[in-house]
């Protein structure tokens, strides 16, 4: 039995940091938890001169991944971000029989099958809890506490920076653009939002989650990704007074043998518990058979939550090394097709712009119904005297998403319409 594991950190930023942190301070802790004591052999990073918060050996700083990389190492701990070169030297350090502990979501979703697999037939494991939701514990359940379900369904709120947005935008009015800078002033959002606001750091995660949840490979291409650019202040008002909180949810949900994948902003009940989750928190919602409706949530990032679910990893790595055991690998036992957006049946917020006329409701009506797409309320808003324009909420009964999209192209030409402001799914 090992009475030391030696650990390389790639990176040490916010969450290096935090690890490298813990790793010294916590020693005694840890190496009574395991076993072992944890050795930090070396650290790489990109700039060796750069002024930092957290005091490590200088002798341990290298910005040459080979020599990183080399000698006797057990952990490597990938914190650098990104999918070059981090996807590269996790497959390296792989294919050298070591373990890894990453918090790389991009690697993970777009890489994951690939890295699993070759884990597999080294012997060894990658672990990956901090890609998902910083702090909150769910890639750990998911493979291990749930497994005995069968999964019906995933929904989660799985990107602080937009709930923080949203947040603002629903309980302070704030347009789109002011919530965005007050998130950017207060490090929640960073100096180009895009892979937060349009979806795409929230599809990563999806894919993860979906991939563990449904034991099967679902690819962050195949998820349909709305983002949330387009929401109006006004467009949380209405929801309100529906009885719904606008979230960009993350979902997935088996139905039919098949699983539809959507990253997009979304009506949910307001006495649904994740409708209540706000600013940079995270929740994911789990139906299992079993167990039915589980929730998770906490701190979906920062330095300190992430450490948590680093460190876990790290010291389940370290333990299957102090004990000498092949790692159960992670397999995928099912193929499940992922439906288009077109299929997809659920109620729908629609906010139309139209000339303040009293004929201009039949035009509308008689589009929704050409197309069966069932109208359950219209609600007329605010009215510009002005410009002799209206608004009007439309919320439908369940339909089809490709008749929805057909009705909104004819509504589009009626010529009492100005514009077509919006359009929202309802989930719950
Ligand atoms: N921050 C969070 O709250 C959070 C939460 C959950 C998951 N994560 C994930 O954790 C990972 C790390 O995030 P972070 O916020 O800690 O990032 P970060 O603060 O930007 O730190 C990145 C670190 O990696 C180093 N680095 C980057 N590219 C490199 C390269 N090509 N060669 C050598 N060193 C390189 C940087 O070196 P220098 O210091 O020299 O520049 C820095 O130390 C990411 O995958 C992220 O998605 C972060």
């Amino acid at each position: 039995m090992p009475n030391q594991v030696n650990v390389v950190l790639l990176g040490l930023g916010v969450v290096g940091g935090g690890v490298a942190r813990a790793i010294s301070e916590r020693a005694d802790t840890y190496s009574q938890r395991v076993g072992a004591s944890l050795a930090l052999r070396r650290v790489l990073v990109r700039h060796l001169e750069k002024e930092r918060e957290i005091k490590v050996d200088p002798g341990l700083l290298t910005a040459d991944p080979e020599e990183a990389l080399s000698g006797d190492v057990d952990i490597v701990v990938e914190l650098l971000g990104g999918e070059h070169p981090a996807y590269d030297l996790i497959k390296d350090s792989l294919s050298r029989g070591r373990y890894v502990v990453t918090a790389n979501k991009e690697v993970m979703a777009k890489h994951g099958s690939e890295l699993l697999a070759l884990a597999a037939e080294r012997g060894v494991d990658i672990l990956y809890e901090a890609s998902v939701g910083g702090g909150i514990p769910i890639i750990s359940p998911l493979k291990r506490d749930l497994s005995a379900n069968d999964i019906s369904c995933v929904r989660a709120i799985i990107n602080g920076t937009t709930n923080y947005i949203l947040t603002c935008m629903s309980r302070d009015g704030l347009d789109f653009d002011t919530a965005l800078a007050q998130a950017q002033q207060l490090g929640y959002a960073e100096a180009d939002p895009t892979n937060d606001i349009d979806g795409h750091d929230a599809a990563y995660k999806l894919a993860i989650l979906a991939s563990l949840a449904f034991h099967t490979r679902v690819g962050p291409e195949e998820i349909c990704r709305e983002g949330i650019g387009g929401l109006a202040a006004r467009d949380f008002r209405y929801a309100r007074e529906l009885g719904y909180a606008i979230k960009l949810l993350a979902v997935a949900r088996l139905e039919d043998s098949s699983l539809q994948v959507l990253v997009h902003p979304t009506l949910v009940p307001e006495d649904e518990l994740l409708a209540k989750v706000d600013g940079v928190l995270n929740a994911v919602e789990i139906e299992g058979d079993l167990t039915g409706r589980v929730l998770f949530q906490g701190a979906g990032a920062g330095s300190l939550p992430t450490t948590s679910a680093v460190m876990a990893d790290v010291l389940e790595a370290a333990r299957a090394l102090v004990l000498g055991g092949r790692p159960f690998p992670w397999r995928y036992t099912a193929e499940v097709a992922v439906r288009p957006l077109a299929e997809l049946v659920t109620r729908y917020y629609i906010r139309l712009e139209v000339a303040d006329r009293p004929s201009v409701l039949a035009g509308i009506a008689r589009a929704f119904g050409d197309h069966q797409v069932s109208i359950a309320s219209v609600i007329q808003k605010e009215a510009d005297e002005a410009a002799q324009t209206a608004e009007l909420v439309v919320m439908t009964h369940p339909a089809r998403e490709e008749a929805v999209q057909a009705t909104l192209v004819q509504v589009r030409d009626l010529p009492d319409v100005v514009s077509v402001g919006n359009l929202l799914r309802v989930d719950g």
